[in-house]
């Protein structure tokens, strides 16, 4: 039963799409459980770039399933763009690779409306994607919801969308001074969504068991980063949902018991999208250096990521929060002609060093890093397949990377290609070594 989940270690953008992709090869089944087309994984395949919101990667893997577990919230018109762009790229000949969970909540207009106008309101914004995630969480927790098994029972559908555009249409018209929404419209579109999602939409959660139960391999994707994660993260400057490796498990419905791996994806230095405390960032002619070399543009919105020096503070509490038993280091390469790196070890805040990342995001704003400096290299990266063909000052780096977070590294990333990458340990035969320890 080899489960690994594979979680983002930062604020997000940590090259997760590559990595989901890699492993993908190896899985049987790749599994979305949180967040929603606020995320974006960039994959190169082939020189063609592709980005993917709502889809997990490893369906440009043929023969992989594909699964959207209960706790995403999915957009419908998203979902259906994706569905038709891999169709005619070949990649979804056969529908059955890709299940869609009847729990998972939808994304409605109105939710996009909300985030778009509260964001415009906000005194101090979140800076969110606009994406309609965070009103789609809300309408969750509140009972709120419509859920992609509705769309299924088209009588009980008219109902609810009645019901549900009466409050949301004074919400419009009364606080924001917008036109309300058309309950006949709505339904119709959603009757047209049910149509055509129908042959997708199933019971994820008993899927997987069985499969689990069969000995499939599995690989659960996280969304967006643990910084970002609603209750650990940088609150209020948080995305509405659990990032973390846990929520693999309410996200998709299995038990806990049934992970055997977690596996934190992580960056070589620090990017953040949005608002937010930032104590690394750098806002200088090395930022922009990283920003550039990096493509450091966010894949959903293309807003550009602002980027700083590596927080080792930061990572190992986001490790300890996921119970990570290992790293997955990405864009190393991107460093390559900087003379002098550095790495965050410490903060301090009102004159004491601190190890621990502060739990307010006031407090965070208020420490400063304390540094320490080595030494860059000028090399390219690409084609180098192990740590031995790395320049000196690289694998020192690294070296100091693994004593300062403490956790053994799996695989190490050089260039955005497939192939671009240094493997250390394989995480589908690490966990049947660690339960022969
Ligand atoms: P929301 O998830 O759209 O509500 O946005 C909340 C915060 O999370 C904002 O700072 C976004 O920029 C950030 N965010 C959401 N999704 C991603 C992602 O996939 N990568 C990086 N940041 C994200």
């Amino acid at each position: 039963m080899p489960s690994i989940v594979l979680v983002g270690a930062q604020w997000g953008d940590e090259g997760k799409g590559k990595v989901v992709d890699l492993l993908s090869e190896k899985a049987d089944i790749v599994v979305r459980f949180q967040g929603g087309a606020n995320a974006g994984h960039t994959l190169v395949v082939g020189g063609k770039r592709i980005v993917l919101h709502l889809i997990p990667s490893g369906i440009l893997h043929r023969g992989k399933i594909c699964l959207i577990g209960d706790g995403v919230v999915i957009d419908p018109e998203e979902l259906l763009k994706e569905i038709e762009f891999l169709s005619e790229q070949g990649y979804l000949d056969d529908p059955s690779r890709l299940l869609i969970s009847q729990k998972a909540h939808l994304v409605m207009p109105y939710h996009k409306l909300f985030d778009a106008l509260r964001e415009s309101r906000r005194k101090k914004p979140i800076g969110t994607t606009r994406r309609g995630i965070g009103p789609a969480y809300e309408d969750k927790v509140a009972r709120l919801g419509i859920r992609m098994g509705d769309l299924l029972e088209e009588d009980a559908l008219k109902e609810k969308v009645e019901a549900l555009l009466q409050e949301k249409n004074l919400i419009l018209e009364r606080v924001f001074g917008e036109l309300p929404l058309e309950a006949e419209k709505l339904y119709t579109l959603l009757l047209e969504y049910g149509k055509k999602l129908r042959p997708f939409i199933c019971d994820t959660s008993h899927f997987l068991y069985q499969k689990l139960r069969e000995g499939k391999r599995v690989l659960f994707e996280g969304a967006q980063g643990t910084l970002l994660d609603v209750d650990h993260g940088t609150y209020p400057f948080v995305t509405s949902c659990n990032t973390v490796s846990a929520n693999a498990c309410c996200g998709s419905g299995i038990g806990p018991k049934q992970i055997d791996l977690v596996l934190g994806v992580v960056k070589a230095y620090m990017t953040r999208v949005g608002e937010g405390p930032f104590p690394t960032e750098l806002r200088d002619s090395i930022g922009e250096f990283l920003r550039e070399k990096g493509n450091e543009y966010g894949a959903t919105t293309g807003r550009p990521r602002r980027c700083g020096w590596f927080d080792a503070v930061a990572v190992r509490y986001a490790l300890r929060i996921n119970g990570a038993d290992g790293v997955i280091l990405t864009k190393l390469d991107t460093l390559s002609g900087l003379e002098k790196l550095k790495i965050c070890v410490a903060y301090e805040l009102k004159g004491k060093r601190i190890g621990e990342f502060p739990a307010s995001a006031e407090l965070l704003s208020r420490c400063v890093p304390i540094y320490e400096e080595l030494p860059g290299w000028k090399e390219d990266l690409k084609g180098k397949h192990s740590l031995e063909e790395l320049p000196a000052e690289a694998r020192r780096y690294l070296e100091r990377l693994n004593e300062l977070l403490q956790v053994p590294f799996f695989l190490i990333s050089t260039g955005p290609e497939r192939e671009d990458v240094i493997y250390l340990r394989d995480p589908f035969t690490f966990f049947s070594d660690k339960r022969q320890l």
